[in-house]
């Protein structure tokens, strides 16, 4: 079976789907894996190395595609890349089905087969395939990292012969993986932090990283499925405002994470409060990609709201590119290991992860 790993385009991406460990590993086990020129340079990772673990590097990405029987990717390639690809071949990588039509129906016209990292289901036992919580997690540090730079202060209590430095005051929205991250380095470089999120169990997380739990009295009208939320009111998002405003308009740093799967990201900092909140502070808006948590917040930009600075960086992982593909080339070789041999996929269709993540099997829908 040939497994292909094209460059990432996608703008501002450093990642890619497969390390050379890994690919020395897939080699070993009778895969042959072609690689494309450069695919893993913005991860530190040359052509050299991909050669030395027993991959063949290829130098047109037209050629990578036309020849794999399974390409491996981190983001979902284009309509016309997909269509290069052998009918009944098999693409692994984020794809955000649900709003994303146009990327099923090329794999559909394509008659390929595609897996979403993004779809697998979140079970004790797909915990080591588990993209979004290996890539979040990452996120969630590096953002804390990001807004300490960015900062005019230092976080940590300090006491000197010239006075005392008060420590910095961290509002983190969403207690995810992304947010437990950066609630636990935010703590560790000492600053002081404030959390709030709508999952009841989130509370007790919070505090045992020596967060403070910032409590909205719970509402009936939040919805969970499978440990997500699925939907809240404008009412409970009201009254959420109103209580964490307070501790937004004294923060030094407010860093966003709040996610509803599927839908548009809710809004939690709304203009007035960023208006409230002191020249010189930091948000970083890690939902600006699902549309954003703060108003203003854009896109791949960093910009100024009456003093303050709005950080909406899309794509954070990225910017540990190291880290990040060593951990995705993990996730994603669990994933093929656990779904096939060398000789080929086992299609077990009622198969738990098998049935959460195949979005398009031999050009069927099945989403
Ligand atoms: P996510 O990225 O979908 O959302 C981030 C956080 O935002 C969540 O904690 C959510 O409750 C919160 N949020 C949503 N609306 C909000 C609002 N209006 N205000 C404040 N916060 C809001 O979540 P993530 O990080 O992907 O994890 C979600 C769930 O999946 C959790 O229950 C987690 O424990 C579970 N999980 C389970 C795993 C497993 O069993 N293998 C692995 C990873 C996560």
């Amino acid at each position: 079976m040939i497994i292909a790993v094209p460059k990432e385009t996608k703008f501002k991406e450093n990642r890619v789907a497969l390390v050379p460990s890994i690919v020395k590993d897939l080699v070993a086990k009778g895969f042959s894996v072609n690689v494309e020129t450069g695919a893993g340079m913005n991860s530190f990772f040359n052509d050299e190395a991909y050669k030395n673990a027993g991959a063949n590097i290829i130098t047109d990405a037209q050629t990578i595609y036309s020849t794999a029987d399974v390409v491996l990717k981190v983001n979902a390639p284009q309509p016309q890349e997909i269509a290069l690809m052998k009918k009944e071949a098999i693409l692994v990588s984020f794809m955000w089905a649900a709003t994303n039509t146009e990327l099923v129906n090329a794999c559909v016209s394509a008659g390929i087969s595609a897996f979403s990292m993004d779809a697998v289901p979140r079970i004790s036992r797909a915990q080591k395939m588990d993209a979004l919580s290996s890539q979040a997690n990452l996120a969630g540090y590096k953002a804390v990292i990001m807004c300490a730079d960015t900062l005019g202060k230092i976080f940590p209590m300090m006491t000197t012969a010239a006075g005392t430095i008060k420590p910095a005051k961290v509002v983190i929205f969403g207690a995810g993986v992304a947010g437990l991250q950066a609630i636990a380095t935010a703590k560790r470089l000492g600053a002081i932090v404030e959390v709030s999120d709508i999952r009841p169990e989130t509370k007790e997380q919070v505090q045992s990283l020596g967060g403070k739990f910032i409590e909205v009295k719970g509402d009936d009208t939040i919805k969970m499925e499978g440990g997500y939320v699925k939907g809240v009111s404008e009412e409970f998002l009201k009254m959420q405002q109103e209580l964490v405003g307070k501790h937004v308009a004294e923060a030094d740093i407010v860093i966003t994470t709040a996610l509803i799967p599927g839908k548009k990201a809710p809004v939690l900092v709304t203009e007035d409060m960023v208006k409230a909140m002191k020249f010189g502070s930091v948000i970083l808006d890690m939902a600006v990609e699902q549309g954003g948590n703060v108003v203003g917040s854009k896109l791949n930009e960093t910009i100024q709201l009456n003093g303050v600075t709005v950080i909406g960086e899309g794509n954070i992982p990225s910017l540990l590119p190291m880290n990040a593909s060593d951990l995705y080339a993990k996730n994603i070789q669990t994933l093929l290991y656990h779904l096939a041999d060398k000789d080929g996929f086992k299609w077990e269709m009622e198969e738990e992860i098998t049935k959460g993540s195949l979005i398009v099997h031999k050009g069927e829908k099945r989403i």
